[in-house]
C-alpha cells in the first residue's frame, strides 16, 4: 500500500494505472467501509481509499472536533486489506485549487438531513467534486446508509457529465441491527442498546405500515422514541428510493428514513 499526502505525487502514480476504484472516507473505518473496499477489489482497477475529515461538511465546530479519528488503526486495517493506494490530504491540498466543475446541488438537498444540517451537503459535494477532479476514478463506491448523500452525488455527476460511475452498496449492520457508522464508536454500551431498540422499533413499524399506512402517526412515533431513550428527533419520513420523493400514496414502495440524537450523538438510517 502506497500512502500519499500530496495530489501531484498521487496523480503521477495514478497515470501509470488503467484506472482507479475509489472509496472516499473520513476515517474511523468500520465494517461498512471494509465491505465497500472488498467490492472495489473485485473491479479490474486499482483500489484507492482517501481519509479526510472534511471541515466544510460539519455545521457545528463541536461535531467536527468530536468526530472519531484514529488514523493509525485505519492504516493497519487498510494494509491488511491490501489496498493499492491511500490518500491522506491536508486541507490545503484539497481546497487550494480552483475546480473545473461547479458544484451542482439538486433541490432535494433541502430535505431530510439538508433541512437540519445547514451547509452539510454543499460541503460534501464541494469535497467530492474536488476528489473526482484529482483522482478521476472509473468507479466510486458509496453506501446506501447515507442515501441522500449518494443521490446528490449522483445528480452532481450527471449534471456535470463526469465519467465516474457510482457503485451503490448495501448498508452493513452490526449484529444488533444498527447501521455501521463511524459515530457508533462514540456510543457507550447503554446508548448502543438504545440505538438497537430504536432500530428494532422501526423494523416492526415498517412491517406494520406495509399492512396499514394509517398507523404512520408522527407524534406517537416521536413519543415512543423518546420513551426508548432518544433525546431529540430530527425527522422520520417515508421516501421512494428511485424518485427520492416523499411517498404520497401508501401503496408505493418506500424506505423509512430517520435521524435522531442520543445525547449529542446524531444517528441516521433508512430501512
Ligand atoms: O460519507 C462520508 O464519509 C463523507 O461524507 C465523504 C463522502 C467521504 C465526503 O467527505
Amino acid at each position: 500500500m502506497k500512502i500519499f499526502k500530496d495530489k501531484h505525487t498521487l496523480q503521477r502514480e495514478i497515470l501509470k494505472t488503467k484506472g482507479i476504484s475509489f472509496i472516499p472516507t473520513m476515517g474511523g473505518l468500520h465494517k461498512g467501509h471494509i465491505s465497500l473496499i472488498k467490492e472495489s477489489k473485485k473491479s479490474k482497477f486499482k483500489t484507492l481509499v482517501s481519509i479526510f475529515v472534511n471541515p466544510k461538511q460539519f455545521n457545528k465546530k463541536s461535531d467536527f472536533r468530536s468526530y472519531p479519528r484514529n488514523t493509525k488503526k485505519d492504516i493497519k486495517i487498510l494494509k491488511k486489506l491490501r489496498i493499492n493506494y491511500l490518500y491522506i490530504p491536508t486541507s490545503k491540498d484539497i481546497y487550494g485549487f480552483k475546480t473545473k466543475n461547479k458544484v451542482f446541488l439538486d433541490k432535494s438537498s433541502k430535505k431530510l438531513c439538508g433541512k437540519f444540517r445547514k451547509g452539510h451537503f454543499e460541503g460534501v459535494l464541494n469535497v467530492v467534486n474536488r476528489f473526482l477532479e484529482i483522482i478521476k476514478p472509473k468507479y466510486i463506491y458509496l453506501g446506501k446508509k447515507d442515501y441522500q448523500q449518494l443521490y446528490l452525488i449522483k445528480k452532481h455527476i450527471e449534471k456535470n457529465k463526469i465519467k465516474s460511475k457510482i457503485i451503490e452498496c448495501k448498508t452493513i449492520r452490526e449484529n444488533s441491527g444498527i447501521a455501521c457508522s463511524s459515530r457508533n464508536s462514540n456510543l457507550n454500551k447503554n446508548q448502543m442498546k438504545i440505538a438497537s431498540d430504536i432500530f428494532n422499533y422501526f423494523t416492526i413499524l415498517k412491517k406494520e405500515l406495509k399492512k396499514n399506512y394509517n398507523l404512520f402517526n408522527i407524534n406517537r412515533i416521536k413519543k415512543d422514541l423518546i420513551n426508548l431513550g432518544a433525546n431529540k428527533i430530527d425527522y422520520i419520513e417515508n421516501y421512494n428510493l428511485k424518485s427520492f420523493q416523499k411517498i404520497k400514496k401508501p401503496n408505493k414502495k418506500f424506505n423509512l428514513f430517520f435521524a435522531y440524537y442520543i445525547k449529542n450523538i446524531r444517528l441516521i438510517d433508512n430501512i
